[in-house]
């Protein structure tokens, strides 16, 4: 008898989610069903200055899509294309908001297809209304107290507010 080999597909978005934006669980929602397994990766770089710990981030992005059975929220460090390499991954998903972003995303691209020629990237185009959409916009507009609900899902906004309070009282 013979058995059909199964062919698992991988998918990984990596970025830094801080904090994960409603522009980036549109690029995984969509993403995600391309995919039988699709890693959101929290890159964890000791060299920036970060308002939430990698933990925190990986468990917001874990509570914002508990109901898809195919996402996996992990934290990883180092280089992009080893971390692709060592998981099978077959294809970066990376969103594009505009024109803007697309010389970044080439250059990382090009760079990471060198690096791991096996693991292809692919862009989806953001969703024309979250296109302005960025974590250092949210982390502004909360650091002046002002209303980030149109940008980031309620848990992460009470999150983020509750960050900047915690500042606050330390001065
Ligand atoms: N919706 C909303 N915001 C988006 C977005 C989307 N679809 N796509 C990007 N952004 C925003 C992010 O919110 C972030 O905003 P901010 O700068 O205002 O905080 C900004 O775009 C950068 O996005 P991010 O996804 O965090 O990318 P990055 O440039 O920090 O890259 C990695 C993160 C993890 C992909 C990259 O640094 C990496 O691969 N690091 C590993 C080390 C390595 O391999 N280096 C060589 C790579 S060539």
């Amino acid at each position: 008898m013979s058995r059909k080999s199964t062919v698992i597909r991988r998918g990984l978005f990596p970025g830094s989610f801080d904090p994960v934006t409603l522009g980036h669980l549109d690029v995984i929602r969509r993403a995600a069903p391309l995919f039988d397994e699709f890693y959101v990766g929290v890159f964890v770089n000791p060299s920036k200055k970060e308002l939430f710990f990698p933990e925190e981030r990986v468990k917001m992005i874990q509570t914002a899509t508990a109901d898809l059975p195919q996402v996996r929220v992990i934290a990883f460090d180092g280089l992009l294309a080893d971390w692709c390499r060592a998981h099978k991954i077959d294809a970066v998903v990376r969103g594009l908001r505009s024109t803007a972003d697309f010389e970044y995303e080439w250059a990382m691209a090009q760079t990471n297809r060198m690096l791991a020629p096996e693991t292809e990237t692919v862009f989806l185009a953001s969703s024309a209304a979250l296109s302005h959409t960025s974590s250092s916009t949210v982390r502004e507009i909360a650091s002046f107290g002002g209303d980030i609900s149109g940008f980031v899902p309620p848990a992460v906004a009470s999150a983020v507010y509750a960050k900047y309070q915690e500042r606050n009282k330390e001065g």
